[in-house]
């Protein structure tokens, strides 16, 4: 792969985790949207680099098979690329006519970079006309929750996507943290105690699992 110089622009400054997302208003396929208007919901917010690329298609496929659970969980989802709400009304109808898929949610028309801009989507040294496959998953306070980044030439996992949010969400329920590789129903880390002690606590509590002090598991 051909690699390009990278110039950052120093006024851009990338969203954080745990901070307010970017406040944007848009152009979608359901008309103008807010983030404010998401209030109340989580969202995940992805951005592909083209209408009518293979695997965006097999994405767009995919986001639409898990959206259904996604609003069971309270998730709301949108997409978006730099390209004109036209090319996304005709692309997401080309979806349904090929594949027999039909797409639900929103997709931003970013022509003129606004949100992809705010959020750093576009990755010069991959493409400087296209946004990279990001994904933002913002929760009902509209803070910025997780960011996972994916090359161009490689197709998001949804099961990835669902297990972060189910992890955040179990995280902000019960207190808790989540091993690696965690799956709903799997036990969970009870955060590591603060005092000497907590820590003598902590190895005495009923329905805990510890191998050490630090290293404390339940079963939720
Ligand atoms: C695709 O979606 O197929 C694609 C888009 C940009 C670069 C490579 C592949």
């Amino acid at each position: 792969m051909e690699h390009r110089e990278i110039v950052d622009d120093a006024t851009i400054r990338n969203p954080r985790l745990g901070e307010p997302a970017p406040p944007f208003e848009a152009v979608t396929t359901h008309g103008k949207l807010r983030l404010e208007d998401f209030r109340g919901s989580w969202l995940v917010m992805f951005s592909h680099p083209a209408d009518f690329t293979p695997v965006c298609t097999t994405e767009f496929i995919a986001f639409a098979r898990i959206h259904s659970q996604l609003r069971e969980m309270g998730v709301e989802l949108m997409g978006l690329s730099i390209d004109s709400v036209y090319s996304h009304i005709a692309w997401v109808r080309n979806i349904e006519e090929k594949m027999g898929i039909k797409i639900e949610f929103p997709v931003i028309a970013d022509l003129d970079r606004a949100v992809a801009t705010k959020y750093g989507m576009v990755m010069p040294g991959e493409s400087r006309t296209e946004t990279s496959r990001c994904v933002f998953i913002i929760d009902g306070k509209q803070v910025l929750r997780a960011m996972i980044y994916y090359p161009l030439t490689t197709g998001r996992n949804m099961d990835e996507i669902l297990r972060v949010i189910q992890a955040l969400q179990t995280a902000d329920a019960h207190g808790v943290a989540t091993p690696a590789n965690w799956r709903p129903g799997d036990d969970v880390i009870i955060p590591p105690p603060g005092t000497q002690d907590a820590a003598e606590a902590r190895v005495k509590e009923p329905g805990v699992e510890c191998t050490d002090w630090y290293f404390c598991k339940k079963r939720l």
